[in-house]
């Protein structure tokens, strides 16, 4: 096996693969998840005022891990264009700012640069990279290009080991650089507290609450990167730490309460970790004012439909609508096998039932959605073009504009990996805090061919006993994904005294760190024979049972 953790992933969607920023940075985000984790229990801190640090945003493709660092050290941080203006920083009291890497060039023309109260206001100031840049230029030091451009590893030797920022540091250490400027002379008062072999100034402070790296402290190529930046949160802007998923959920809790009044919430319910979440936060925050829809498109897993109703319906006592819509699904499935055109009528289906579902519910003032931070941070970023991107199950049209709804986006400020700690702290079971990812079109793009009742049936049931002997073999937390696939197509095969001409059924089983590569999992035969044994004997329709031991690239994890 290749990981020993389950690391989270995107349940809703395919990992959105737009630009080369979004992957770098998803990557770095799951490579590192396996280490410090944010925060996952305590109490609310009442009364005790919310610890904030500002990320200014140059534009650097790591300005989320910047966020997140911080949010490990339990400290709330929020990423902000780097233009923001003081009255919208001013009511969130921030302790300090780090100012992110960028693309740009402080001397050229244009070159963004950081507004007047970030070193107006007195309070403490970290530049990455640019940031760094920016410090030095506007505090009245040069910047110039460096004959050499410095990219990759590299060696920190801390020349100033009193300095707060190194405490608990050893005297070198290896750092990610990537930059073509360097500080040709210090601003006023700024001394050189590191250097690498490169760079004389790879450090830079003023002896009191401003610092400058020339390195990413935040990448996971930089091991004492975290302890740089626990310490600028904590020894230099005297932070205590008190920001965890207690205090989100209190904090959540309140803020619904507070946007919704006696307002009315519908909320597409899919048993997967996110909508499982916003749903019980929002109930939480303002029981039977909200209403679920949970739409059965009947490609579901087996029982998954029962055991969702089960948790939300029955446990929390929520208001559910259920509609079991399999066979307008099914009927419109009817002769495609072309994969897209499947996802499509699937998706466009979903949304027809619930603006039905909702509209019946008379005046309705929002609509729940499960936005979340990384898709915040892109829709403001001063480089990205990107819109807020509308998760697929959330996406319900233009049913916001129809029925003139406001939004209620419980996640908004939370990243993928939180929103489990966060269902943890909700003590929602273990089957939806972890449950695998599953894709929106279900089981039709794992039948590979046309959708037909008898062929979802059997797939059902061939899953079922797959994902049943996974966990008896207590491998669920180590493989991804596990799951059958249906091929349409008939092999012979002999039963007792009878030849048989019947359906194969294909275990897919992967290990993967974020979906976006995949290692076949290398279940012990035993376990493949049971599998094997059990599917065709127990599963009519069935003769044979194969093991796919593709990898991705160049295989997918799905079939379609
Ligand atoms: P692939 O097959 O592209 O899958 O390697 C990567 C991840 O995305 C999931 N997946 C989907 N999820 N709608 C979804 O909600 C889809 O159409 C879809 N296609 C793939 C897949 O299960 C895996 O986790």
């Amino acid at each position: 096996m290749t990981s020993d953790k389950i690391i989270p992933s995107d349940d809703s969607h395919r990992i959105a693969t737009t630009d080369d920023i979004e992957v770098s940075t998803y990557l770095e985000i799951a490579r590192e998840i396996a280490g410090e984790q944010p925060a996952e229990s305590g109490e609310a801190v009442s009364g005790a005022e919310r610890e904030v640090i500002i990320v200014l945003d140059f534009g650097s493709q790591y300005n989320m891990l910047i966020a997140r660092r911080v949010r490990e050290a339990k400290v709330y941080c929020e990423v902000l264009p780097h233009d923001t203006p003081w009255e919208k920083i001013a009511p969130l009291k921030p302790r300090g700012f780090i100012l992110s890497g960028g693309p740009a060039s402080v001397y050229a023309k244009g070159a963004p640069q950081a507004p007047a109260y970030v070193f107006g206001s007195g309070l403490p100031v970290l530049g990455i990279c640019y940031g760094m840049q920016v410090i030095a230029s506007q505090l009245g030091g040069i910047v110039k290009p460096g004959s050499k451009r410095e990219y990759g590893h590299s060696v920190l030797n801390i020349s100033q080991a009193d300095s707060p920022l190194f405490a608990k540091l050893p005297g070198s250490t290896p750092v990610w650089m990537s930059h073509g400027d360097r500080i040709e002379e210090m601003p006023d008062g700024f001394t050189s507290l590191a250097y690498t072999e490169n760079s004389p100034n790879a450090v830079i402070g003023n002896g009191t609450n401003m610092f400058g790296l020339q390195f990413h402290p935040e990448v996971a190529h930089t091991p004492e990167g975290k302890t740089i930046l626990r310490n600028f949160v904590y020894k230099v802007c005297g932070c205590k730490g008190n920001w965890t998923m207690g205090n989100f959920v209190a904090e959540s809790v309140d803020r619904i309460k507070n946007q919704v009044g006696k307002g009315k919430v519908i909320c597409a319910l899919s048993g997967g970790v996110d909508s499982s979440v916003v749903a019980t936060l929002i109930h939480r925050a303002i029981g039977d004012q909200l209403t679920c829809i949970f739409v059965n498109n009947g490609l579901l897993r087996r029982e998954e439909a029962e055991r969702t109703l089960k948790v939300f319906k029955e446990n929390l006592g929520m208001n559910i609508i259920y509609v079991d819509a399999a066979d307008r699904f099914l009927d419109r499935l009817k002769g495609v096998i072309d994969p897209e055109r499947k996802r499509k009528i699937i998706g466009e289906e979903f949304i027809r039932v619930f603006e039905e579902e909702a509209t019946k519910l008379g005046k309705i003032d929002f609509l729940a959605q499960g936005t979340l931070y990384p898709d915040v941070i892109e829709s403001q970023s001063h480089t990205g073009a990107t819109k807020v991107k509308i998760k697929t199950h959330h996406n319900v049209g233009g049913l916001p504009e129809k029925m003139h709804l406001k939004l209620v986006e419980p996640l908004r400020f939370i990243f993928k990996d939180e929103v489990r700690f966060v269902a943890r702290q909700l003590e929602m079971p273990p089957h939806i805090v972890y449950r695998q990812p599953f894709p929106g079109p279900g089981l039709a793009i794992r039948i590979i061919g046309e959708v037909t009742r008898e062929r979802v049936k059997i797939l059902q049931q061939a899953d079922a006993i797959i994902i049943d002997e996974i966990f008896k073999a207590g491998l669920a937390r180590d493989v991804w994904q596990f799951f059958g696939v249906l091929p349409v197509v008939r092999s012979v095969g002999v039963m007792g005294d009878e030849r048989t001409y019947e359906y194969p059924i294909v275990l897919r089983a992967i290990t993967s760190e974020d979906a976006m590569t995949a290692d076949w999992a290398r279940i012990p035969y035993d376990i493949l024979e049971k599998i094997s044994s059990r599917v065709v004997n127990e599963v009519k329709g069935v003769n044979r049972c194969v093991f796919d031991i593709t990898s991705k690239p160049p295989g997918t994890i799905e079939w379609e």
